[in-house]
């Protein structure tokens, strides 16, 4: 077999969130294939990379008054722990905000310029005057200018489905400040993809490049076909738009060198990234960069999910021919995660972080789990949580490691048979599957790869509970047939753990120890083990514990970690609006009954005898006074409440209560004891004015 050199990255995740049982679908698929390559014996290297630029992040930082760098520091050592404790094995993990890349960028830039691929075209762009910024896509909402549909993000309408800009819709409002932005003219930087239309249509559908209903998408959707569609004759080719490359500052990321004032957008530097950690790598290895992109002896395969399938596909491809790199292989393509049959919840405690996972249960059941669930299509893949319980019951513990359970504390006190026993055939049956099921891992049908092994473990299970090696056992007369029946088990356990070590890795680091020897190629499959001690053996995968899941969809539950796919990009919580539902409609009538004023705080005072009581005294303007007891005593001290505006229900009836006449209430936000938030209202506002 001809050593193979592979380069293989998943997608680099955003530095502005957790990582969470949806992405790790992604980085286990990875990771198998990667270990499964090296212990085929191939050449393969792992790489990934936080993804930091843009402006999720830049606004992260203003708000939380932080560096972007202290927060994707931060995030980065969170996701690398988060990863090793899933056992994902990077061969180098990096960032896009590090030098190499940035130095990379420049170079593929200037490889595009010089190829004529850039123009520059002024647009009109939304800019949000008082957050003095540039307003990308999903800080937008407002009206859908097809449908109508109000506070609709600024991409496309989730009601009718309709794409626009931006700037096309009707009523705009900024999600960061929630003003009204305004037009203004934007030099930005495209690339012309439409020039590497017969390139990239070449590329993209060229057998075996990525899954096959990607690439007919991509035909349909953006490539069109050359050849004429309908009957009249017509040619069907589209044409690709020019790519929207740059952001004017403010913006965190690499400003372009020859475009002062502009930066890469994140999607530019972002894959780029694939490659700084790879030279990142190199350089640590005395490796050379060229002859992993820059080689055509070097397959370089991307494993993805469907959500970025276009970058992947269109533009990266696109960046890497003009800047003269190695194309990729292939673009695997996963689908999204669901968990019991619905998209992850937070509510529903399913938006499950890598962190609580490993809190309560043992990495190496998603990993089996995961794998026994994915095939090589595009289909998403769903985390039915009593079947997660089951097949981990029934399969890794009941089928797999019962096997030396079994057999291996007799084993140790024999060692292994010095020849290899008559076993019916079943070892040299599962070597000749070897190939079956290499062809399942290479081809990432691990849903089948998982099938095949289990026959394995079907059939020499009932080889076991023939043979009754327990009561071998208490027959001094029949030793050697309880070593020979041992050995047996022993071998058909190694053997599938071999076929199983690129899912479960610290399963075959514990059986490596347990026959005291490592398992490090595919070839460990083949051929039996004889003679040899076998060491004490150790507890190796403990039952799935019910309540643990349940305690880990608790935890989730009450998490206020922001919502990875939320529309808000401030990432509020929903639990405020759940906990107090929104109540009965009202009629404008209803509502005006209610007469809000504005007053102001004249004297404040802790009411002794009370927990939870000041007494204000508020003005409406000139001799209008009120006097009210608020419960607001463990959120504010009253000296800093003398002289400014709030808002108080200025026709309440009036209440008597035990310190004196409360004649009104003022109004506040918050669940109540130091979550308390009172009310204001902007500069220039007079006491007595009603609000409405
Ligand atoms: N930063 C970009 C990728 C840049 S690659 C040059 C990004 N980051 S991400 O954090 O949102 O997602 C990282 C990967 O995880 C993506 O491939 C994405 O498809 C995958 N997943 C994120 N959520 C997922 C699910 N709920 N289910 C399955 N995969 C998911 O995209
Ligand atoms: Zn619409």
């Amino acid at each position: 077999m001809t050593q193979r050199r592979i380069l293989v990255t998943a997608a680099l995740p955003y530095a502005n969130g957790p990582i969470h049982l949806g992405h790790l679908v992604e980085y286990i698929q990875t990771d198998i294939w990667v270990r499964f390559q090296k212990l085929r014996g191939h050449r393969c290297i792992y790489l990934c990379a936080d993804d930091t630029h843009g402006t999720a992040i830049m606004l992260r930082a203003q708000k939380e008054g932080r560096s972007e760098e202290e927060i994707i520091a931060e995030t980065q050592t969170a996701h690398e722990r988060d990863f090793a404790g899933f056992q994902i094995e990077f061969d180098n993990y990096g960032s896009t905000h590090s030098d190499e890349n940035r130095q990379l960028c420049a170079e593929i830039w200037s490889s595009i310029r010089k190829a004529g691929l850039v123009k520059e075209k002024e647009i009109q762009q939304l800019y949000d005057v008082e957050a003095g910024t540039f307003l990308a896509d999903r800080f937008v909402r407002g009206t859908c200018p097809n449908c109508k549909a109000e506070n609709q993000p600024g991409d496309n309408c989730s009601k009718c489905g309709a794409t626009y800009s931006p700037a096309e819709l009707t009523d705009p409002v900024s999600a960061i400040t929630q003003t009204t932005p305004e037009l203004r003219p934007a030099t930005h930087l495209f690339i012309e993809l439409e020039k590497l239309h017969d390139f990239l249509d070449e590329w993209t559908q060229a057998p075996g490049r990525m899954p096959e209903e990607i690439a007919k998408y991509l035909k349909g959707q953006f490539l069109g076909s050359d050849q004429p569609s309908g009957d009249d004759g017509e040619s069907g080719r589209k044409e690709l738009r020019d790519w929207d490359i740059s952001r004017p500052a403010p913006y965190f990321g690499f400003e372009i060198p020859d475009s002062p004032g502009n930066y890469w957008y994140v999607w530019f530097d972002a894959p780029i990234g694939y490659m700084a950690s790879t030279k990142q790598w190199c350089d640590k290895h005395g490796e050379s960069f060229d002859d992993w992109w820059r080689s055509a002896e070097t397959e370089i395969h991307h494993f993805i999910g469907k959500d970025i399938a276009y970058f992947h596909t269109l533009f990266w491809p696109g960046m890497l021919k003009s800047a003269g790199f190695t194309l990729p292989t292939r673009v695997q393509i996963h689908g999204f995660l669901t968990v019991d049959g619905a998209k992850m919840s937070k509510s529903e405690g399913t938006f499950v972080k890598a962190e609580t996972f490993l809190k309560y249960l043992d990495p190496s059941y998603l990993r089996y789990y995961y794998a026994s669930k994915m095939g090589p299509r595009v289909d998403d893949l769903d985390l039915n949580l009593d079947e997660f319980a089951s097949k981990v019951r029934s399969d890794l513990v009941g089928k797999i490691v019962n096997l030396a359970s079994r057999t291996a504390k007799f084993a140790h006190s024999t060692g292994l048979s010095a020849e290899y026993p008559d076993d019916g055939g079943l070892f040299a049956q599962g070597a000749a599957q070897g190939d079956q099921i290499a062809d399942a891992y290479e081809n990432y049908d691990y849903n089948k790869a998982m099938r095949l092994i289990l026959e394995l473990a079907d059939r020499a299970n009932p080889y076991i509970e023939g043979r009754e090696p327990w009561n071998l056992r208490k027959d001094p007369q029949r030793q050697q047939e309880l070593q020979d029946v041992c050995t047996v088990g022993m071998n058909l356990f190694w053997q599938i753990v071999v076929y199983l070590s690129p899912v479960l890795p610290k399963l075959a680091e514990q059986t490596g120890e347990l026959f005291g020897q490592p398992i490090t190629n595919w070839e460990q499959s083949q051929t039996p083990l004889t003679g040899i001690a076998i060491n004490k053996f150790k507890h190796l995968m403990e039952r799935v514990d019910p309540e643990k899941i349940t305690a880990m969809i608790e935890e989730s539950k009450v998490s206020d970690e922001p919502a990875e796919d939320s529309s808000n990009p401030y990432n509020d919580s929903d639990q405020p609006l759940k906990d107090e539902p929104i109540c009965d409609e009202i009629t404008i009538d209803d509502f005006a009954k209610v007469d809000l004023r504005v007053a102001r705080v004249l004297e404040a005072e802790h009411v002794e005898e009370a927990r939870k009581l000041l007494k204000l005294k508020l003005s409406l303007g000139g001799n209008e006074t009120r006097q009210v007891f608020a419960g607001i005593k463990e959120a504010y001290e009253p000296e800093k409440l003398v002289g400014r505006l709030v808002i108080m229900v200025a026709n309440l009836a009036p209440r008597k209560m035990r310190f004196g006449l409360s004649e009104g209430m003022v109004a506040a936000g918050g669940p109540g004891g130091p979550d308390v938030f009172l009310l204001g209202i902007d500069e220039g506002a007079q006491p007595g004015q009603r609000v409405h």
